[in-house]
């Protein structure tokens, strides 16, 4: 079977439902058990067996059924948010005295947990240059044992060298942990490039309509003991209702990441003309430094990018994004309608400092026509031009 036809079947079984083509929500704590022998008998370190509420449902089966297809690996599991997997995911493999390498470019809260949780239960952290490829290898001490990934980054779109940095990883014995949010597990296959554990906030992509928080966490073997005994220790299970919108929003995940590509790029390309822009930053785009990696590694973008203004005053800048219909203000992405936002590329980097002047801003390209969101674009450009 091909992904898109794996993705639609997995984790769903109608003819167990009376035909009913999607699963069941199942609302549970208190699990019964219908015998003493059952009960004495079901083995709690088993993912797949319905003992307790916090363990998993059919419904969070049938999500981490459906994400085991799109990533890959041999047990995922379903948390909280994307923040719960991240700290699940480290969590796991961690213990005083370890070293872990990050991303510089990581999801400014990853950063944030290191510096904040990690180092208190001595955990040291040392961030590396996203573009470091195979020079990861100098940076690996005899302590490290993740290397954190995250490709390419969601504010300055730097694309990994997944296969160098895990050559590097594997040969000192240390793991390679994931963020794959940006390709929503589509586009980009960590585990095939060589990742151990791979991560995504579901909240974006594999949600899809900005409805709910899902965090989603595959491990291949032999690390799945350690993320599922992780897993069940820290007890940020997903809640029923999102577990369902998780299942069903992976069902039409191709089709809208395909439509985000194909928008995401027309944006960038038109913006990239515009003489009020210094630098589109996305890995799709030939003028990216990153384009050949991308092209090797992906197939395709999804609809996440940045462009970097030519240096505005404030006022300017309020009056380009003040007035905006189609595309929101909002710190979120992976939802079906279209954002802006200024970001700041990162006042924490230490190992790649962005020193670019101009104000940054993050595009979430939507699901709404690209001809319109181009013109409310050059309406916003016309706004910065005219305003004092
Ligand atoms: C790349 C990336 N990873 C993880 C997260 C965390 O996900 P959540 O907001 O579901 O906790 C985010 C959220 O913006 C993100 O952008």
């Amino acid at each position: 079977m091909k992904d898109d036809t794996r993705i639609v079947a997995a984790g769903r079984d109608p003819h167990a439902n009376h035909g009913i083509v999607n699963p069941p929500v199942y609302h549970a704590s208190t699990v019964l058990f219908p015998s003493y022998d059952a009960l004495k008998s079901v083995d709690g370190r088993d993912p797949r067996k319905v003992v307790y509420g916090r363990h998993g449902t059919p419904t969070t089966h049938a999500l981490q059924d459906a994400f085991r297809e799109l990533e890959g690996g041999d047990l995922a599991v379903a948390c909280a948010s994307g923040k719960a997997a991240i700290a699940i995911a480290l969590m796991a493999y961690l213990e005083a005295g370890d070293h872990i390498l990050i991303t510089d470019s990581s999801y400014q809260p990853t950063r944030a947990f290191a510096r904040d949780v990690l180092k208190r239960f001595g955990v040291e952290a040392t961030f590396y240059d996203p573009r470091i490829g195979r020079g990861i290898a100098d940076l690996i001490r005899p302590g490290t044992r993740i290397v954190y990934t995250e490709s390419p980054g969601s504010i300055t779109f730097e694309v990994q060298d997944i296969p160098a940095i895990a050559e590097a990883a594997h040969a000192r014995g240390a793991l390679v942990v994931a963020d794959n949010t940006w390709a929503g597990g589509y586009f980009c296959k960590p585990f095939r490039l060589g990742a151990d554990v791979v991560l995504q906030a579901g909240t974006k992509y594999v949600v899809g309509h900005s409805d709910a928080m899902c965090g989603l966490i595959a491990a291949r073997e032999p690390h799945c003991e350690a993320l599922w005994k992780a897993f069940v220790a820290m007890g940020a299970c997903l809640g029923p209702d999102d577990a369902y919108l998780g299942q069903r929003g992976v069902r039409t995940l191709p089709v809208r990441l395909r439509r985000h590509h194909e928008t995401g790029l027309r944006l960038a390309r038109w913006l990239e003309t515009r003489p009020e822009v210094a630098r589109v930053l996305h890995p799709g785009l030939e003028s990216s430094p990153d384009h050949a990696l991308w092209k090797r590694d992906f197939t395709g973008s999804s609809g996440l990018f940045g462009v970097l203004l030519r240096p505005v005053d404030e006022s300017r800048l309020a009056a380009m994004l003040d007035g905006l219909r189609h595309f929101g203000m909002g710190w979120s992405w992976g939802g079906y309608e279209s954002l802006l936002v200024p970001v700041d590329p990162g006042p924490a980097r230490t190992a790649a400092p962005w020193t670019e002047e101009g104000q940054l801003l993050r595009v979430h390209a939507g699901l709404e026509d690209p001809d319109d969101l181009i013109g409310e674009l050059e309406a916003a450009f016309d706004r910065l031009n005219a305003a004092a």
